[in-house]
Formats: C-alpha cells, sequence, structure tokens
C-alpha cells in the first residue's frame, strides 16, 4: 500500500527548538502539498543506520543539521558541487535511482537573503568572515563561486582559516588572518560564521574595518537582538541583519529539490519575525 503522504524530518541533536518543522507546514500549505515534516532528534552513533532506514521505509527527504552534516555528506550515494566543495550535507534525497544524493543549501541560503531580501550583491565586494568552523565551510563553496572581490577568513585558530583559504583559493581570491591582524583592510560585507553569539559575544573588531555602506550579517538569529548585531549597528554598519532569513531560504531551496516547486519566503520570514 502506498502512503499519500511524503514524509520529511530535521535530524540533529539538539533539534527540539528547530524552526524547520514550522517553515515547511507553512511552505506546504501555501503550496498545497501534502507532506509530513518532523524534527527527529538522533546522535552521532545513531545517525547513519536512521537515516538509511527512513529512506529504506520509504522517506522521502532529510534536512541535517549540527552536528551531523558531515555524516550526511559521508552517506551521500552522490551529491552537487557545492555539497562536494563543503564536505557538508544539509539536504539528503533519493535519486532516480533510489540512491542517496546530497545537497548543502545553506550558501544559497545566505545567498538569496542577502540578495532577494535585503538587496546587497556581493559582485566585486570585498567580504570578511569570522569563523572558520562548519557553519563557514557550509556556505564558503557558494560564496567563492559568485563573482566576488575577495574572501577573507578572520579566526580565533588561523590554522583552520588556513585550511579553509587552501581548499577554496581556487575559485577566489580568500585569504587566511586572526583577528588581529586584520589591520586597515576595509570590508563590504562582514559575515559571522563564529558560534561566539551563543554566550552573547563577538570576535574583537576594530570598528575600522567597516567600509562605507558596509552590511554586517550575522549567520545567527534569535528572538532578541544578536550580540554581532548590536555591536554592527553600534559601530555604524550601514545594514545590521541576523541569519534568519538564511535559515527561511535555505529550507526552501531543500523544499523545492525535494518538491519542484520554490515557495514564497516573505510571508514566512515575515511571521517567524513577529512570532519567534
Ligand atoms: P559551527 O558548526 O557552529 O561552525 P564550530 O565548527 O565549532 O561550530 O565553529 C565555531 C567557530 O566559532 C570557530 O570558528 C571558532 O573558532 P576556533 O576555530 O578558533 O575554535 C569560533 N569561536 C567559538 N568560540 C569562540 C571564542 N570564544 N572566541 C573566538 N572564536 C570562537
Amino acid at each position: 500500500m502506498r502512503n499519500s503522504v511524503s514524509r520529511y524530518a530535521v535530524l540533529g541533536s539538539p533539534v527540539a527548538h528547530s524552526k524547520s518543522p514550522r517553515i515547511h507546514a507553512a511552505f506546504a500549505a501555501e503550496t498545497n502539498q501534502q507532506l509530513d515534516y518532523t524534527a527527529v532528534e538522533v546522535t552521532g552513533e545513531n545517525f547513519n543506520a536512521f537515516a538509511k532506514d527512513f529512506f529504506a521505509k520509504g522517506g522521502a527527504g532529510l534536512n541535517i543539521t549540527v552536528p551531523h552534516k558531515e555524516k550526511a555528506f559521508k552517506i551521500s550515494n552522490s551529491c552537487s558541487e557545492r555539497a562536494m566543495l563543503a564536505k557538508a550535507v544539509n539536504t539528503l534525497l533519493l535519486d532516480k535511482d533510489k540512491r542517496i544524493y546530497g545537497d548543502n543549501t545553506d550558501g544559497i541560503g545566505l545567498l538569496r537573503d542577502l540578495q532577494n531580501n535585503h538587496e546587497l550583491s556581493i559582485n566585486n565586494k570585498n567580504i570578511l568572515i569570522l569563523g572558520a568552523g562548519g557553519a563557514v565551510r557550509g556556505v564558503l563553496a557558494t560564496l567563492a563561486l559568485e563573482d566576488v572581490s575577495s574572501i577573507t577568513i578572520a579566526n580565533r585558530t588561523i590554522a583552520k582559516a588556513e585550511l579553509l583559504c587552501e581548499e577554496f583559493s581556487a575559485y577566489a581570491e580568500v585569504m587566511a588572518t586572526g583577528y588581529d591582524e586584520l589591520g586597515l583592510t576595509k570590508f563590504d560585507l562582514i559575515i559571522n560564521g563564529t558560534s561566539m553569539g551563543l554566550s552573547g559575544e563577538t570576535p574583537a573588531l576594530s570598528q575600522s574595518v567597516l567600509a562605507d555602506q558596509c552590511c554586517c550579517y550575522d549567520m545567527m538569529y534569535g528572538n532578541e537582538e544578536t550580540a554581532f548585531v548590536k555591536w554592527a549597528k553600534n559601530n555604524g554598519a550601514n545594514q545590521a541583519v541576523d541569519g534568519l532569513g538564511m535559515l527561511v531560504e535555505q529550507a526552501a531551496e531543500a523544499f523545492y529539490l525535494w518538491r519542484e516547486v520554490r515557495p514564497d519566503t516573505a510571508a514566512v520570514i515575515a511571521e517567524l519575525r513577529t512570532l519567534g
């Protein structure tokens, strides 16, 4: 017997706070799609078995969140170029041969939020990325494949920034630095990809890194203004934006991969912004 409602889930740990079920329910209602989407707490040791079993039992697609994106990449039988470059996957589906296909929609989510929701092109821009962990790795490929002027990765542990620099410098001018070595260079777009916001902190940056018209973008979001958004406003950034739009846009791209329908994101972003 065929189940008429397609099953989707987000796997992570912790995942109880995830907004993804609400976002995908809103997309489904808006596009008249019948689907079921739940959040499932899965530990690292259970991840591979759970994901494979989900598809074996007829599941249609998975989103993968922290800390399983690298594992999801490894269980993918094939993947997109952007996932291959990131070595991390946030969306899984079955290809036409029923094999697991992985993609990473985080970078395109960031790009769409910048371009469509904040009218900000990254072409010819000098970009500073703060942090060199998983969140940054996930978006770097998409940014590097655009027509940017340069990407500077600043991180507390410079060796990690240098590693990303080596991996991605074939695609764009990418540099690695520590926060103290940023010097007098000015940036058009500064993206916070550190996890410091979780403890209400931001990297110690001088105001002088902000170019005229600089946009500061925090990949984090919360009901309260994030620490980096506060820093940006206090230091005169032209735009200070959190990552709620990126969250919804990466979900929209996953929804499109699964359903071949592109949902409208504006109403969903507005609702999350209002209701939290
Ligand atoms: P995520 O998956 O959220 O990216 P991660 O891979 O652990 O998590 O990366 C966290 C990032 O935040 C790293 O760039 C980390 O810097 P290090 O590579 O030097 O550890 C950065 N970070 C976290 N806490 C920090 C702090 N107190 N000061 C500076 N950077 C910090």
